[in-house]
């Protein structure tokens, strides 16, 4: 018997009682350093506690820890990816800071640049709501929550509410700060679905709810000559290139700017399916970050597909269950051109957020080289 069943046989016998002590002093997984899954819990056995929310990977990595699915990334994993880099070929992977532009969500600020200059030199100020262009979802950004409502909503671990964030002067926990200080970087893998859609001469449309399958992941892996089964390894950030950017930046200045306005459904587009074999699939590959080329990683809106039999999204369950950030609006186009090129889709990629104490998201600063 191994320590996580103990565990799991524990939060058994607390399963009746009522009212529920503090989910945190109940269970969490003892993580041993030199053998980091040992104990590693599978995709069925989470939550590690009934009164956790759905699918949440609370305790995995302790009670008290802030930085989740990061946790994969160690120094082994980062010297191993040294060997991605074959050809010295770096790539920025982020978009210009004003794209899109209007935001895809016009309740979000356009990013405002100023110049501002002195006698003989110049300085430039930026404001910037940091989910208008290529971004990295921090652990502050999106809790669980029904009908997002304030009221039920709830944090990686349970660590923070909505008043410690917007308290003055308040915690910093699980803010951005976290990510930009533990020094991000490994081995990248890029699944190209738009390429593998046009590889089949299907059509699709970006602007559209489509969802992205895990039997399509699987193809799109066999398609550039991966084994399914074994492409990915703990640790990896996996991006999947959808076709977003490739649309957008196709589009004259005047439907860029009405893609916003969409009337009914001004929010729809395609991306990953919120289901429970999705997470399945990107649980059991050990990832340290997800990213895309869209929106949102998952399709929007969100909250149309159900796991464990409840109404959630993706962004729920990775960023307020898993600690798993996402990194959304990536520019993947001329990674993916060279990938093609070379038949080679694992890279070395780094990211360095900005190291704001207690922020919400940052630019990921990302960059691919092969
Ligand atoms: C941690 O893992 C190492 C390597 O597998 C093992 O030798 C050691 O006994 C483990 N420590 C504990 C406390 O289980
Ligand atoms: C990396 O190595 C340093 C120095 O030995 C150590 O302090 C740190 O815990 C290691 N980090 C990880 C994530 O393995
Ligand atoms: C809130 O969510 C519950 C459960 O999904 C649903 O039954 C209810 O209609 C929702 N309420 C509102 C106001 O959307
Ligand atoms: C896709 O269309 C091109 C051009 O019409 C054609 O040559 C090719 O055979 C088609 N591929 C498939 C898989 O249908
Ligand atoms: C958009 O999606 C719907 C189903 O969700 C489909 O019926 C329709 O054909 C799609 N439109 C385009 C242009 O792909």
């Amino acid at each position: 018997m191994n320590s996580f069943t103990v565990f799991a046989l524990a939060a058994a016998v607390f399963t009746d009682a009522r009212p529920v002590p503090h989910p945190l002093t109940l269970v969490s997984r003892a993580v041993n350093d030199s053998n980091i899954y040992a104990n590693w819990p599978t995709y069925d056995q989470l939550p590690l506690h009934p009164s956790f929310p759905t699918k949440a990977a609370w305790g995995v990595w302790g009670e008290s820890d802030e930085l989740g699915s990061l946790n994969h990334i160690r120094n082994a994993t980062i010297l191993a990816a040294k060997s991605e880099i074959q050809l010295g070929r770096a790539f920025n992977l982020n978009l210009e800071l004003s794209m899109p532009d209007p935001p895809i969500n016009t309740n979000r600020r356009p990013l405002i640049h100023a110049i501002q200059p002195f006698a003989g030199y110049q300085d430039d100020v930026i404001t910037l709501n940091t989910q208008i262009s290529t971004q990295f979802d921090g652990l502050r950004h999106f809790p669980y929550s029904t009908n997002l409502s304030q009221d039920t909503y709830q944090f990686y671990n349970d660590l923070i509410t909505f008043d410690d964030i917007m308290a003055p002067g308040g915690s910093s926990t699980l803010g951005i700060q976290n990510a930009a200080q533990k020094g991000i970087a490994g081995r990248g893998i890029l699944l190209d679905w738009a390429r593998w859609m046009d590889s089949k001469n299907a059509t699709f449309d970006a602007f559209n709810a489509t969802t992205i399958s895990t039997v399509d992941l699987d193809a799109v892996a066999t398609f550039q000559g991966l084994d399914p089964a074994t492409f990915a390894s703990p640790g990896d950030f996996l991006v999947v290139r959808t076709g977003f950017t490739q649309q957008y930046v196709a589009l004259a200045p005047h439907d860029q700017a009405i893609l916003p306005y969409r009337e009914g459904n001004d929010a729809q587009f395609l991306g990953m399916e919120a289901s429970d074999e999705m997470l399945r699939w990107l649980w059991d590959k050990k990832l340290a970050l997800v990213g895309s080329d869209n929106p949102a990683f998952e399709s929007l809106p969100l909250g149309l597909g159900f796991i464990d039999g409840v109404q959630r999204s993706l962004h729920q369950v990775f960023i307020g269950g898993w600690g798993q950030s996402i990194v959304e609006f990536l520019n993947l186009e001329n990674l993916a051109v060279a990938c093609h090129e070379l038949k080679r889709y694992s890279f070395f990629f780094t990211i360095q957020n900005l190291n704001v104490v207690g922020g919400i998201a940052s630019p990921p600063n990302a960059m691919a080289i092969l």
